[in-house]
């Protein structure tokens, strides 16, 4: 991807002096770092909307409390030993946190200051406090390897027939996690580019 965003590049400015060459590796890098915050925000985005796993593992209570509810004005007892199950998926859809919760718009991540390692709750994919998945940071790095990957060495099509409105994107749970509803069905052309051909 980064040969391919080269060559664009060269073409564009076709660099003949050190100052010119200097500033042509200055766009090549940007523009990949570019690439790699816009797939930052596609995952955020992919987790909040599709939270995997969207109960976290039961907690159970040492004490007891009330919560008080702000906007209902009502109060909860919640006693002792009661188990309490984190409704991840509904989080990061709630209206209260997120614009248009129902959208897949990963826009909303440019100025958002909101991470998925368990500090903000409005968005809890991997949990938080003592359980969070200590997993988080190899899922993430997995899921953008594999999504550049996918993304850089293929063209994606839609097959013969097929709208895009004909992907449904309904979830369903199997176990603890939550998947497609529907297998996702595409048609991947090779992109002709240096990273596809056989070593
Ligand atoms: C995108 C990928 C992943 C997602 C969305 C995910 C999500 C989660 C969630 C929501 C929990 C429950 C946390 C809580 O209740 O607070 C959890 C727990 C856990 N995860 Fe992950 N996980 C991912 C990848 C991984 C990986 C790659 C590993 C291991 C290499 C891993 C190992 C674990 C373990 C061991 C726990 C149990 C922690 C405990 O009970 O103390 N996870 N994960």
């Amino acid at each position: 991807m980064a040969m391919e965003i080269a060559e664009a590049v060269m073409e564009v400015f076709s660099p003949s002096s050190v100052t010119d060459w200097l500033f042509t590796l200055s766009v090549v890098l940007l523009s990949v770092l570019c690439f790699f915050l816009v797939q930052k925000m596609v995952i955020k985005e992919a987790m909040r909307k599709h939270t995997p796993i969207p109960l976290l593992i039961p907690r159970e209570t040492m004490d007891y409390f009330k919560i008080h509810d702000k906007s209902s004005s009502r109060e909860y007892d919640i006693y002792r030993e009661t188990r309490i199950l984190v409704n991840a998926w509904g989080i990061g859809r709630d209206p209260k946190s997120w614009k248009d919760p129902d959208v897949f718009y990963p826009e909303r991540f440019e100025d958002c200051e909101i991470e998925f390692y368990g500090k903000h709750f409005e968005l809890l994919p991997f949990g938080g406090g003592k359980r969070i998945c200590p997993g988080a940071n190899m899922g993430v790095i997995t899921a953008e390897f594999t999504l550049a990957n996918l993304v850089c060495c293929f063209d994606w099509e839609l097959p013969c027939g097929m709208k895009i409105e004909d992907l449904g994107l309904e979830e369903e749970l199997g176990g603890i996690t939550a998947s497609r509803k529907t297998p996702l069905c595409l048609v991947a052309r090779r992109c002709g580019c240096s990273c596809t051909e056989p070593m």
